[in-house]
């Protein structure tokens, strides 16, 4: 199934980076992202003072930029928010939002996530919705009743067209920055139950891209992203090496053969 999709390979920076050392790690993935084939894409989101180098040293290659977060708001008086206009302004192909982190610590509710993500269509951007569960709703099994509703308060706003441009990311929170990774046919299986949801919106939307997140490293990007619904990874840590996260953009490369 995987096949006729192309896989998606984006590193989530978090806050990370500096200036001085950002440089080194964008030319470094831009200059080894050049020689993957074309089915495999591949992004950074990077903090939002570093967009305009980001713009600078990866504009014209084959690698794109994003930011982690966006406004719900088009432009007013939202001190310290960033709109998704102000992002286009850098360049930007992709939006993370919803990102469990920013669900855990600043309580955004399904409902935000819903309007940050139809800002972010509207202004032109790829939004990267972020679904996934805790540990303690994975015992208690709750898993799809928790990431349907983060998903359906996303789909409810946004019309079959704009459904289809999305690209949603199941990173399970008890997976991140934990190095414990969801086991392949684990991940796979809720990512055939988002291929579901999405396919009630309708035909288009079931070719969503389905990207996994959650201590994706060198080592295990090649199974995980061989599973059909697999369609690449959210990369926290390992992006930060560009030895680690090319190396699981070459995985996305041996998956799609
Ligand atoms: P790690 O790859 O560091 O576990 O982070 C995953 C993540 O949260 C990406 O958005």
């Amino acid at each position: 199934m995987s096949t006729q999709r192309a896989k998606l390979v984006v590193g989530n920076w978090k806050m990370h980076g500096r200036i001085s050392e950002n440089a080194a790690l964008l030319t470094e993935v831009a200059a080894g992202a050049s020689a993957l084939q074309k089915d495999v894409r591949v992004g950074v989101c990077v903090p939002c003072p570093y967009l305009a180098q980001s713009q600078a040293l990866l504009g014209g290659s084959v690698v794109k930029w994003g930011v982690q977060d966006v406004s719900a708001h088009a432009g007013g008086a939202y001190t310290g928010e960033v709109a998704a206009e102000m992002a286009v302004d850098f360049g930007v192909t992709y939006a993370i939002v919803g990102h469990s982190e920013r669900r855990a610590y600043h309580r955004e509710s399904p409902e935000l996530v819903g309007a940050k993500t139809l800002r972010a269509l509207e202004a032109g951007l790829t939004p990267i919705v972020c679904v996934g569960e805790t540990l303690e709703e994975r015992e208690s099994g709750a898993t799809e009743q928790v990431i349907g509703t983060q998903l359906d308060a996303v789909l409810a706003l946004l019309s079959e067209e704009q459904a289809a441009g999305i690209v949603v990311a199941y990173e399970p929170v008890w997976a991140i920055g934990t190095g414990k990774t969801a086991q392949p046919e684990q991940a796979q299986a809720v990512h055939a139950f988002l291929r579901r949801k999405l396919q009630e919106k309708g035909a288009a939307v079931a070719n969503a891209l389905l990207l996994y997140g959650g201590s994706v490293k060198p080592d295990n990007a090649r199974e995980l992203f061989a599973q059909g619904d697999i369609d690449g990874g959210l990369i926290g840590g390992a992006s930060l090496k560009s030895k680690d996260f090319l190396a699981i953009c070459r995985a996305a490369q041996t998956a799609l053969q």
